[in-house]
Formats: structure tokens, sequence, C-alpha cells
């Protein structure tokens, strides 16, 4: 595949999180990206990006909570209580600043992809819905109730947001988690298209 920039080649973006994660991680990011490349191609998002971004939207997750910290205070970034509550949320944040600076990645849909992966949000590109929606349905996921997640990917990018939505958000419930306004947004819009067809 070709690259994004003279800079940073795949190769060079295997390698960077190869060294940033352990090996089930890297794994997984391999993984993602191989899903968001089928995804890509059957919801018409740039494949190339599909593959970059999968490669990249966990490349701060095993960095500490002070690491992640350090690289947004170093950002122009201003963190919401529910953001500074829900460590889980740190990781794509930090990490979009990272691809950004460490890897010169300039492309902001890519960026936003990364960014975005965790909540969601309304008004997501045919691309943050890629990466959000293989990062739940990759190979190597197992937990309950992937199959019908897969199932529902193969039918169309409304039926499976809406139910991978659902998924998270019921999960947040139950774990009594503070639930970010973007996944709310995120469902809202979501569940609206999926009732103008389905309804
Ligand atoms: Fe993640
Ligand atoms: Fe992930």
């Amino acid at each position: 595949m070709a690259c994004m920039g003279e800079s940073m080649n795949n190769e060079n973006i295997l390698k960077f999180i190869n060294n940033h994660l352990s090996e089930k991680r890297y794994n997984h990011c391999i993984s993602v990206a191989d899903e968001a490349v089928k995804l890509a191609k059957k919801y018409n998002a740039d494949e190339e990006k599909a593959y970059i971004t999968g490669l990249l939207h966990d490349i701060c997750k095993d960095n500490t909570k002070i690491q992640m910290l350090q690289i947004i205070e170093k950002s122009d970034i201003m963190l919401s209580d529910v953001e500074k509550n829900v460590e889980k949320l740190l990781h794509a944040i930090a990490g979009a600043e990272i691809a950004q600076k460490e890897l010169d990645i300039k492309d902001n849909d890519i960026l936003n992809a990364i960014r975005y992966h965790t909540t969601g949000r309304a008004g997501m590109s045919a691309l943050e819905k890629v990466i959000y929606i293989a990062d739940f349905i990759s190979a190597d996921r197992d937990y309950e109730g992937v199959d019908e997640l897969r199932k529902a990917a193969s039918v169309s990018m409304e039926e499976v947001m809406v139910q991978a939505i659902i998924f998270v958000i019921k999960d947040r419930l139950e774990s009594k988690v503070a639930i970010h306004p973007d996944a709310l947004m995120a469902y809202n819009e979501a569940v609206i298209n999926w009732r103008l067809n389905n309804v």
C-alpha cells in the first residue's frame, strides 16, 4: 500500500506501534486495520486511510494515565469532567496527538477517527464509522455479542452503528461509568437514521 507522506510509510508505522504496544495490543491493531480495510471497501471509505488508522487507533493504550495526561497537557485540549473521570477515554485523545506530533499525520479525517474511536460522535465521517466498528468486530474479538455485531456489519452501516453504540452505552450503565456526551450524540443520530429506514 502507498504511504501517506514521505516521512511516514506503513512500514514505519508498523515499527512505531511495535515499539509502543504490547504484543497483544500490536496484534489487535493489525486485526483492526485488516477489518477496517474490509469495511472501507464495503462502505465506501478510503482503504489506505482505514488501514493506517486501524494500525494507529490504540497507539497510546499501553501508556500510563500520567503519560497520557502529559501528552494532552502539551496540546490545547481542555479535558471535560467525564474525560478526566473515565481513564479509557484518554488513550483516544492522546493517540490523535501522538499521531499528529510524532508521526506527522496531517490528515484530519485520520486524526478524528483516532480521537473519536472510543466515544463516537454526531456527524462521523465514513472513515470514523469504519474504525469505530472495526474496533468492535476485528478477528481478535471474542466477547459475548460479537457475532451479532459482525452480522449487523454485514447488513448495513446504519444497523451496526446503532447496535454497537447501544452495546457500549448499556455496558457503561451497567458498570456505573459516566457516558461521554459524544456517545449520546452518536446514539441519537444513529438511532434517528435507523428509525427513518426501519420503523
Ligand atoms: Fe481504543
Ligand atoms: Fe482498539
